[in-house]
């Protein structure tokens, strides 16, 4: 006989995760560096805009691997050309695939929270996936379909040139990192994406992905992301808005 779930209580635990992440505001925001202030770059935003949107453009006609045929949108990400922090996710699911757009579903809504919590809007960062189409059922990337696509996240990378790439999830912080380690042991450290030999690596930062936490809920779990960004946050300069309480 398998476990009976307690419907109560998962729906609890999904009210407290998503409730936990809507609890910060900064204390005052006079003084505070805005988001994009300390950023410099060879490249306008305006022309990294009409990079991303070439780069856009090569995915949704893509027909590299069989995803190509089973996608009903690709995905090729979106947000601010000039970000400062890069979120990298696995690949679309069904919602994402419906839209086109990356992260708009209950994974999505989650990431939405957490990117509110560190006092920063959706349109203050880029968001990008390992994979730009659906693996059909949600399984897992396979290597064959990573490998075709992620020379799009590369570019994508090098013409943002985020401070910092904020890995979500296992997929994306292994392929990132060119490694097989447990995300456990990737997580909460600065670790370094490499865009090319010549170039200085780029700071990344793994966590565990919205959809991990809405599935293995527990205060731990969601004070470790959280612990994650914070770091990601001073890293930047950039304040921690705190809890609200009462
Ligand atoms: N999960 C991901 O990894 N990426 C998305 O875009 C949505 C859900």
């Amino acid at each position: 006989m398998g476990k009976e779930v307690n419907i109560d209580k998962v729906i609890r635990q999904h009210l407290e995760m998503e409730q936990f992440f809507s609890g910060f505001s900064l204390k005052s925001t006079a003084g505070t560096p805005e988001p994009q202030q300390q950023k410099e770059d060879d490249m306008t935003a305006a022309q990294k805009a009409a990079e991303l949107e070439k780069i856009a453009a090569e995915v949704n006609k893509c027909r590299e691997c069989d995803l190509g045929s089973t996608r009903t949108n690709a995905v090729p990400g979106e947000g601010n050309p000039n970000a400062r922090i890069m979120f990298v996710g696995e690949g679309p699911g069904a919602d994402e695939d419906a839209q086109g757009r990356p992260f708009v579903g209950r994974a999505g809504q989650l990431l939405d929270k957490i990117i509110a919590a560190c006092g920063l809007k959706r349109s203050d960062v880029y968001i990008g996936n390992i994979l730009k189409c659906r693996p059909p059922g949600n399984r897992d990337p396979r290597a064959d379909e990573i490998i075709n696509c992620l020379p799009y996240l590369q570019r994508q990378i090098e013409i943002i040139s985020p401070e910092i790439i904020v890995a979500l999830g296992a997929h994306a912080a292994r392929t990132l990192l060119n490694t097989t380690k447990p995300i456990g042991q990737l997580r909460g450290q600065f670790l370094d994406y490499y865009t090319g030999i010549d170039k200085p690596p780029t700071k990344l930062m793994a966590t565990y992905h919205p959809a991990y936490l809405l599935r293995n809920y527990s205060p731990d779990n969601r004070r470790k992301v959280w612990e994650d960004m914070q770091k990601v946050l001073t890293e930047l300069g950039l304040p921690i808005p705190e809890r609200q309480t009462g």
